[in-house]
């Protein structure tokens, strides 16, 4: 137990400081990757009325945003969640792009947008081959990866320590909405928005925005939390009020979607939904796995129907 713990704090101060120092020390550095949009805080506030934008959700973000690399911090389920969220990316895309599993490199040749990206915990594994380990990538999955996200101070962090690593350094982070991408014309194969849509102002809009980026029969995936009892005790009651993995006031029941919602809206914006699966924790491993129920967190793939 003891031993266990001393590595956890070993591991927090190794990261920490490097990361705050990189933050204070970069802030004036040319990204390697740049995008032209880009929202500074004065923009953010003269953003058009049909953005996706929810303020107050935005500040929660940008409060904590140099503690998204912190495995142990604000973001742990997010981390532990990752590498069960991108084994079901990768089978799903896989399929989808028929493309092979085994491959070092299956995403080669595609382009993928990781909407609401935070500080690119999963933006940066799309460049790494799935692995027992997820720290420990073995080799880039091919894809040309684009993260977004509202909030400067996640983008930073996010480039900062994709800038560590070679492999992740050609990731393209921009501080932007989808909608804003929308109006450059952007397009991608793969339009991924991991626990982003229950922090957004109007979820039906901002599917909209996510199918439009999609290039026909490309693939949309969206993960949330199920508006259900079970996922007011789960994700509220316990992971906020009782073990403390999030910071109270992280997620409000009401703005969760059922499955059923998430198709429905998915479908009115041209994405057919193929395949759906729920993610369970296991309190004695403290790991999530890929699980028929979908009544707490759960993760839909859908292509876009070509007109
Ligand atoms: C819970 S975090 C999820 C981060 C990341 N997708 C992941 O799962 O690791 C939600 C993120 O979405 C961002 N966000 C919220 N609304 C957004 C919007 N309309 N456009 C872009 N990013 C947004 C927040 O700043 C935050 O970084």
């Amino acid at each position: 137990m003891f031993p266990k713990l001393l590595m956890r704090q070993l591991r927090f101060l190794r990261n920490r400081p490097l990361l705050n120092l990189r933050f204070l020390s970069d802030t004036s550095t040319t990204p390697s990757q740049s995008c032209n949009s880009t929202i500074t805080p004065n923009k953010l506030h003269n953003h058009s009325p049909s953005s996706s934008l929810n303020y107050l959700e935005l500040a929660k973000f940008s409060a904590i945003a140099d503690t998204w690399w912190d495995s142990q911090g604000p973001f742990k389920p997010l981390h532990a969640m990752n590498p069960t969220r991108l084994a079901f990316i990768r089978s799903t895309l896989c399929r989808h792009f028929r493309k092979d599993p085994y491959s070092a490199r299956p995403f080669e040749g595609l382009s993928f947008v990781d909407v609401g990206c935070g500080g690119g915990i999963l933006s940066e594994l799309f460049l790494s081959s799935i692995t027992i380990s997820p720290m420990k990538p073995l080799a880039r999955m091919g894809a040309t990866v684009t993260g977004i996200d509202a909030v400067e101070n996640n983008v930073k962090i996010a480039r900062v320590h994709a800038d560590l690593d070679p492999e992740t350094s050609t990731i393209e982070y921009c501080c932007t909405t989808a909608e804003k991408l929308l109006e450059e014309q952007r397009k991608f194969d793969a339009v991924i928005a991991l626990e982003v849509i229950e922090h957004v102002a109007d979820p039906a809009e901002f599917c909209k925005s996510l199918a439009s980026l999609t290039v026909p029969n490309g693939a949309t995936v969206i993960s949330t939390i199920n508006r259900s009892i079970r996922a007011y005790a789960a994700a509220i009651v316990a992971a906020e009020y009782i073990l403390h993995w999030l910071p109270k006031g992280t997620h409000q029941w009401s703005s969760f979607l059922t499955p059923e919602e998430l198709v429905l809206i998915l479908k009115r914006a041209s994405i057919n939904v193929k395949q759906m699966a729920g993610f369970e924790y296991n309190p004695l491993t403290g790991r999530w796995s890929l699980s028929d129920d979908i009544s707490v967190n759960f993760i839909a793939f859908g292509t876009k129907i070509p007109r």
